[in-house]
């Protein structure tokens, strides 16, 4: 099923993801993040980039967004679109491990992310291609 958002949802989701990445922690590699999803209910979540002295235990600022939602919604969350922002110009598309987490709750989801040349919007299916499932 495809998702289509109004441009104002698509501004809104991206304004809220841009305010979360004033919260993330990132002292060791500066690059603040913010997400926003969208779930079906209609809810919006909000998450940031929270890193460690340990590198490995950082969670990205979706996988953030995402459990929100669940702890909220219960495990029937469904993500209909998320947005990712970043405190730097440049392009931020999700990793590929929270493209794994996206596609668990949202596997027709909509992921609005800046590309090379400015905000873009891909299903999650585009940016992983053969998801896992069990
Ligand atoms: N990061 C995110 O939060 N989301 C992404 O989509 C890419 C990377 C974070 C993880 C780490 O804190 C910092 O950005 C640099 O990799």
């Amino acid at each position: 099923m495809l998702v289509a958002l109004t441009p104002e949802k698509q501004e809104e989701m991206l304004s809220a993801a841009r305010a979360a990445f004033k919260n993330a922690h990132a002292p060791y590699s500066n690059f603040k993040v913010g997400s926003t999803i969208l779930t079906e209910r209609g809810a919006l979540y909000h998450g940031c980039n929270v890193e460690n002295a340990s590198y490995g235990l950082t969670i990205c600022a979706e996988r953030n967004a995402i459990f929100a939602a669940v702890a909220a919604e219960g495990s029937a969350m469904r993500i209909k679109a998320v947005a990712v922002a970043t405190e730097r110009d440049g392009p931020c598309a999700p990793c590929g491990a929270c493209r794994q987490v996206i596609f668990e709750f949202g596997p027709d989801a909509l992921v609005l992310f800046r590309g090379q040349s400015g905000t873009e919007q891909m299903e999650i299916t585009q940016l992983l291609p053969e998801g896992f499932r069990l």
